[in-house]
């Protein structure tokens, strides 16, 4: 994730009845013989857990089963939430960088926040690189090239069904196009399919997942927390534009104080959101509705907070 040559300490903190379980996962840990490892501490004591660190991924969180809708684990995930939020105001290093994973993303990571008023809000971030990456995907399957021949795909709002995964900046690059940038839309050449299937495919791709396997992704999600958390921490390729579940700033009009995914630049272990892109109407009305989820997510959440 920090690349071949950035050793870590490993803090891994779960609940008293996971201990067993706990204990499993250190010895995996041992068994890889990585070099990189250079100590792993396992505990159930949140102290322990949150003292000093750099990087916090938060993954626990009630699981969402299969059926269930991310509102279901509001009330349940707040109570997790305000605790690690708290935990880490306490006992964490002041610049550590937070990614939720665990669902409701967003808002979890807004709990989170909240919870931690010593620390700025823009060390909070939620996943929705899972869904900047399955968009990409979607993009290169149809178009039959690499997936790195694909950028600057935009997830905003929330990593829920009402997200909007946005093609209107994106552009494919490499041989498939001669070595010429050539703008996604005009390359699927078919409107329909972008506005429709491919939008649809990527927002309900994590419940596909679920519905398939019985249980969440997990691969793909580590892959999408490695990539999100290198960017920020390593910096994104010049011109590449990713997306990040970020506190809210009013940027393209979006309500302030939520935790919103916008289509972010990182550099110097900051993320910048990039300003100034064109949102077309339909586009609009999308950015509206994931938003107004948010809002009203944020608002059956404060009802748990205090
Ligand atoms: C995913 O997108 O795969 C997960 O967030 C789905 C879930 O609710 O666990």
């Amino acid at each position: 994730m920090f690349g071949k040559d950035q050793p870590v300490i490993l803090h891994l903190l779960d609940i008293a009845p996971m201990i067993e379980s706990l204990k499993g996962v250190v010895m995996e840990i041992e068994d890889t013989a990585s070099p990189l490892v250079h100590g792993v501490v396992a505990t159930t004591d949140l102290q322990e857990a949150f003292t000093n660190i750099n990087y916090a991924i938060l993954v626990g969180a009630m699981p969402r089963k299969e059926g269930m809708e991310r509102k279901d684990l509001l009330k349940a995930n707040c109570g997790i939430f305000k605790v690690q939020g708290k935990a880490l105001n306490d006992y964490a290093n002041k610049d550590v960088k937070v990614l939720v994973v665990g669902n409701p993303a967003n808002t979890n990571a807004l709990i989170a926040a909240l919870s931690a008023p010593g620390l700025p809000k823009e060390n909070f971030s939620c996943l929705t690189r899972l869904d900047h990456n399955r968009a990409k995907s979607q993009i290169s399957k149809r178009l039959n090239i690499n997936v790195n021949q694909v950028h600057n795909v935009i997830i905003w709002g929330n990593h829920s069904k009402t997200q909007y995964p946005d093609v209107n900046h994106a552009y494919i690059s490499g041989s498939a196009t001669g070595g010429e940038k050539s703008q996604v839309r005009g390359a699927v050449a078919d409107d329909a399919w972008l506005q429709g299937e491919f939008i649809t495919t990527v927002q309900n791709r994590g419940g596909a997942i679920i519905a398939a396997r019985k249980l969440s992704s997990a691969a793909s999600a580590a892959q999408a927390i490695v990539d999100h958390m290198r960017d920020w921490v390593k910096g994104t390729p010049e011109g590449e534009i990713v997306s990040m579940g970020v506190w809210s700033d009013g940027s393209y009009g979006v309500a302030k104080d939520l935790i919103y995914s916008f289509p972010v630049t990182c550099q110097d272990g900051k993320y910048t959101i990039v300003q100034g892109l064109d949102v077309d109407a339909f586009s609009r009305e999308k950015l509206e509705l994931t938003e107004k989820e948010l809002q009203e997510e944020k608002e059956e959440a404060s009802a748990f907070l205090h």
